[in-house]
């Protein structure tokens, strides 16, 4: 660690010192606020903004974290090849994913209890700042505002839903019917999770419940549904019951009440056959379901195969299986798998404007952020997220340019490699606070 003599501390280390430092006053905050210049520093701010408990809720991993901070180190591996003397003057950082147009190859991965950060709007916050962005927003089944809510908040803003299976199908699927009918326009379904990952910190901080006011409001289902129920225990209320009563050593373990344990690729099949009788029946432009959770070639060839439209890299930010492979490193072998059969989409350890330009040149179609929507939320709500996301669009431009790039398609492989050495050169990077 540095000390505060050393004259030539880069600003975000003195950053680091001043926020870990100052007591936190409106005016002390502001005053580091003025200071952020780059996603990471919002992590700083939040960690002496928040209780502890809930900042590390939000911040750590499983296990020995390695995961955790591999997502973040494994970009560091990578190396970029610029191009150079290539004409960027009008450079672009627009994509198109299922037919939507994005303003730039950067989206906030679905998560749940944004309320946690910004209890005001909580994911309405998040969803206007990705409507002001142009970009997609993935709103989990887990949310503190419901489907119907965040696209009252945000109508203009491009939005999946993002379900897991629970034990009660039809529950499940009258979440994605209700989703569809508001308008979200595809379907993440998160596999990663039969199990929720155990995270130490929470239990040391007793972090065992959502804390009040806040709310699983998805579980309330406001409105009536034309898909009917045949379980006893598809209420709102009992649901919640369940997941808030089960008193685990921590939180998320409740989850395990609720979600289904024996899941296949049937399934998977299962739910894209209803997804298109809802779009269906509610004369929607088809619906895409994307699979959040894949880290293998195997299991990409038989999400496509089950009927997935596209595939989703994620280790849930280091929190579900610890000691599995970094995102952006088990991407390769997840688009040579899918051979430009359907988009790849990566999230993990994203936190700069090279990180997205290296795992477009490893061949995802766009990336999720998921941890510095929270801490920006936590810091300057609906505008950190703003803020953040556009750090990353300028971050972006700059390395596209900076590699000759004037579009994304112009990003391709050979843009990166690997150090010749093996080695890394980096120095070391704080994943976790
Ligand atoms: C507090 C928190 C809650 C999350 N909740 C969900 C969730 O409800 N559903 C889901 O699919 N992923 C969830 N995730 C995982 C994110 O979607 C995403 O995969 C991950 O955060 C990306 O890594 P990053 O945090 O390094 O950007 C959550 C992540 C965090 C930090």
């Amino acid at each position: 660690m540095h000390t505060m003599h050393t004259p030539s501390l880069p600003t975000s280390d003195l950053l680091l010192l001043f926020a870990l430092t100052a007591p936190t006053t409106p005016i002390i905050t502001k005053i580091k606020m003025t200071l952020i210049s780059n996603v990471n520093d919002y992590q700083i701010v939040a960690k002496t903004k928040l209780p502890k408990a809930l900042y590390e809720y939000l911040a750590s991993g499983t296990d020995d974290e390695q995961t955790l901070a591999e997502n973040i180190q494994a970009f560091k591996h990578w190396y970029l090849r610029p191009r150079v003397m290539r004409p960027v003057k009008d450079l672009s950082t627009v994509v198109t994913l299922f037919g939507h147009t994005m303003k730039m190859p950067v989206f906030c991965s679905p998560a749940g209890v944004h309320a946690l950060c910004e209890p005001e709007q909580g994911e309405c916050a998040t969803a206007k700042a990705c409507e002001q962005m142009g970009i997609l927003f993935g709103l989990s089944q887990h949310s503190t505002r419901s489907i119907e809510q965040v696209q009252e908040a945000a109508p203009n803003c491009l939005k999946f839903y993002q379900a897991y299976i629970l034990k009660d199908r039809q529950l499940t699927l009258r979440l994605v019917q209700r989703a569809i009918r508001a308008g979200y326009q595809g379907i993440f379904l998160t596999v990663d999770s039969v199990r929720f990952g155990y995270r130490e910190a929470d239990a040391r901080n007793g972090f065992n419940a959502l804390p009040a006011p806040h709310r699983l409001v998805n579980y309330d289902e406001p409105n009536t549904s034309s898909v009917q129920s045949t379980s006893n225990n598809s209420s709102g209320s009992s649901m919640e019951q369940t997941y808030n009563g089960a008193k685990h050593k921590a939180w998320d373990q409740n989850s395990e009440l609720m979600f289904e344990q024996n899941l296949s690729w049937a399934d998977v099949r299962w739910l894209k056959d209803q997804i298109n009788a809802i779009a269906g029946q509610h004369h929607s432009r088809p619906i895409p379901l994307i699979i959040k959770g894949v880290m293998t070639a195997e299991d990409a060839q038989l999400a496509l195969q089950a009927g997935a439209d596209g595939i989703m890299v994620s280790n849930h930010g280091g929190r579900q299986l610890d000691a599995c492979l970094a995102s952006i490193d088990a991407l390769p072998e997840v688009v040579d798998a899918v051979a430009g059969r359907a988009p790849v989409l990566l999230d993990g350890g994203i936190r700069r404007g090279t990180d997205v330009v290296k795992a477009l040149a490893l061949g995802a179609t766009a990336v999720g952020i998921g941890k510095p929507m929270f801490f920006a939320l936590a810091v300057e709500g609906q505008q950190g997220v703003l803020n953040t996301l556009q750090m990353l669009q300028q971050e972006t431009q700059a390395a596209m340019a900076l590699c000759g790039c004037r579009s994304v398609d112009e990003i391709t492989r050979q843009l990166v490699t690997r150090h010749p050495n093996g080695t890394f050169g980096g120095r070391f990077f704080r994943a976790k606070l």
